[in-house]
């Protein structure tokens, strides 16, 4: 192991989806529990900016997704939880990284271009350069705590690959400081969309990609239901669909259920309905217990402005120590007091 800290990210965009959780979030919680790892965890608002938002549901989101990590089990006591902005040296070291990483390594960035084409459609379209250097934050925001492995979903391949170029690029120029960070994928790295189930869940498909992880019962139950599904002819292979709703179940820790399912449908017996209740049924037993864990922890506001304050506190000490390191190999003054 080259060394033992995680770092993962997430942005403050409104609700987690199931998507997020069991493709990041669990193992997020995971590493955490092992005791092996030292674990830092990172609300991305400056990543967020990235497209057009506004001020002040910003500010709502980064605050309610912190006490969504918490309510998900993030323990303040065992991981460094913290928001992006409280601690200035991400977009420091970003700018730094922006003069190691070629205009050429961000054009071939499949997640640019699938933004800005969706940002293109739309009235008014901005594009910001933010966007387009994405992903050198996020070099940033992992290297700055110098670690070595990346829980994420399947989408952030690239971004990690980008990362390991970037970390690579900046040894060979002013010698070798930083690890090639490693993606760790859960059980099911990629939920896909309920409805289009060709695509990953995203909120940028509409509500009825996805579920919400604090959303309610029937909510819930509705959206299952109206899951994108084939035929069920036997004798055709299960498609993506159905597979996707088989995952959920396994990621629910429902193995046996899954296992049935798989068995019937192998032999011929291709009815979906008794699947989406039982996902339906594993995901509310889900949701409503994160909800009601929302609820708790959220209600003591003066607690979470503490805990973030006190996160962006033991962050930084390490964000400062590496920038000291980075400006002294990169030809830089040392910071004024
Ligand atoms: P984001 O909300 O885009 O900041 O994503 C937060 C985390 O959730 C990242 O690690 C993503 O890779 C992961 N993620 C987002 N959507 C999905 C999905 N549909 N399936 C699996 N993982 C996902
Ligand atoms: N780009 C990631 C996403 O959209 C979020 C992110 C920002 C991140 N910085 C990170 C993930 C650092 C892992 C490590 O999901």
């Amino acid at each position: 192991m080259t060394n033992n800290i995680v770092f993962s990210g997430i942005q403050p965009t409104g609700d987690m989806h199931i998507g997020n959780y069991f493709g990041a979030v669990v193992n997020y919680v995971r590493l955490q529990n092992t005791g092996v790892y030292r674990t830092i965890y990172c609300v991305v608002d400056l990543h967020a900016m990235t497209v057009p938002y506004e001020p002040a549901v910003l500010r709502r989101n980064t605050e309610q997704m912190f006490i969504d990590l918490l309510a998900c089990g993030l323990d303040p006591e065992k991981s460094i939880v913290f928001v992006q902005s409280m601690v200035p040296e991400h977009a420091e070291l970003a700018w730094i990284f922006g003069c190691v990483c070629s205009y050429g390594d961000l054009t071939r960035q499949a997640q640019f271009k699938e933004k800005s084409e969706q940002l293109q459609g739309k009235q008014d379209a901005f594009i910001s350069a933010g966007l387009f250097t994405y992903p050198v934050l996020q070099a940033a925001d992992i290297l700055l705590y110098r670690a070595a492995h990346v829980p994420v979903g399947q989408d952030q391949k690239q971004h990690l690959e980008l990362s390991r170029t970037i970390a690579n690029r900046f040894n060979t120029q002013f010698g070798e400081y930083f690890p090639e960070p490693e993606m760790l994928a859960t059980e099911t790295p990629k939920i896909l969309a309920l409805n289009e189930p060709t695509k990953k869940m995203s909120k940028s498909l509409g509500p009825k990609s996805y579920v919400g992880l604090f959303e309610d019962e029937q909510t819930v139950r509705s959206k299952v239901r109206a899951a994108v599904t084939d035929a069920g002819e036997a004798g055709t292979p299960l498609g993506e669909g159905a597979r996707n709703l088989i995952g959920l179940l396994r990621a629910c820790g429902k193995h046996d259920q899954a296992d049935a399912f798989e068995r019937e449908y192998a032999a011929g017996n291709r009815r979906y309905a008794p699947l989406k209740d039982a996902v339906a049924d594993a995901l509310i037993e889900l949701t409503s217990g994160l909800r009601a864990r929302r609820e708790a922890i959220g209600a003591d506001r003066a607690r979470i402005r503490h805990l973030m304050q006190e996160g962006a506190e033991k962050a930084r000490a390490i964000a400062r120590a590496t920038m000291k390191d980075v400006r002294a190999l990169t030809g830089l003054p040392e910071h004024a007091q």
